[in-house]
């Protein structure tokens, strides 16, 4: 038997003005698409954008259902929107947002949303930073999606 050990390295901010003027605009995006939100179940609201190699910025919010499982997560319907419009292009930043304000720790992916966006950072073979916003200001970037989620399951998988 052997002891093996999985671990990665993130980034912290202490402010959003120490990120890139590409990431800060990102930022900017995901509020506005947050705004919009449907969240009427939860009151969670929830705003993704994300910049591609063609220059778009794609955006997304969480859009709930009374069917509750029937709803989507914010950077899942920005992804897929993206993947939908522009299925070569290459995924280079990914921004989450939430207007939650009493939570002392950024929103991150659900177990879903990581499968998925694992899922991408695997077929175009480069990973894409994530960075994750609480309304309190804390910050911080995780540096590819697989690192939010080891042992994903690979679609690899299905092809043996
Ligand atoms: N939600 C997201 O959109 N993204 C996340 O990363 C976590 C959760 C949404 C799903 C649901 O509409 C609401 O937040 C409460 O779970």
């Amino acid at each position: 038997m052997h002891k093996k050990e999985v671990r990665f390295e993130y980034l912290e901010f202490s402010d959003i003005y120490e990120c890139s003027e590409t990431v800060q605009k990102l930022f900017n995006k995901a509020v506005e698409a947050m705004e919009k939100a449907y969240a009427p179940y939860s009151g969670f609201m929830v705003g993704a954008a994300l910049q591609l190699d063609n220059g778009q910025v794609i955006t997304g919010n969480n859009q709930e259902n009374a069917a509750y499982p029937s709803g989507l997560c914010a950077e899942r319907v920005a992804v897929f929107a993206a993947k939908s419009l522009y299925p070569d292009a290459q995924i280079l930043h990914l921004v989450i947002v939430t207007s939650a304000q009493n939570i002392m720790r950024p929103v991150s992916p659900c177990g879903s949303c990581r499968q998925v966006l694992a899922e991408y950072e695997q077929l175009q073979q480069k990973p894409f930073k994530i960075y994750l916003q609480s309304a309190n200001g804390g910050l911080i970037c995780v540096e590819a999606a697989t690192d939010l989620l080891p042992f994903n399951f690979d679609s690899e998988l299905l092809n043996t």
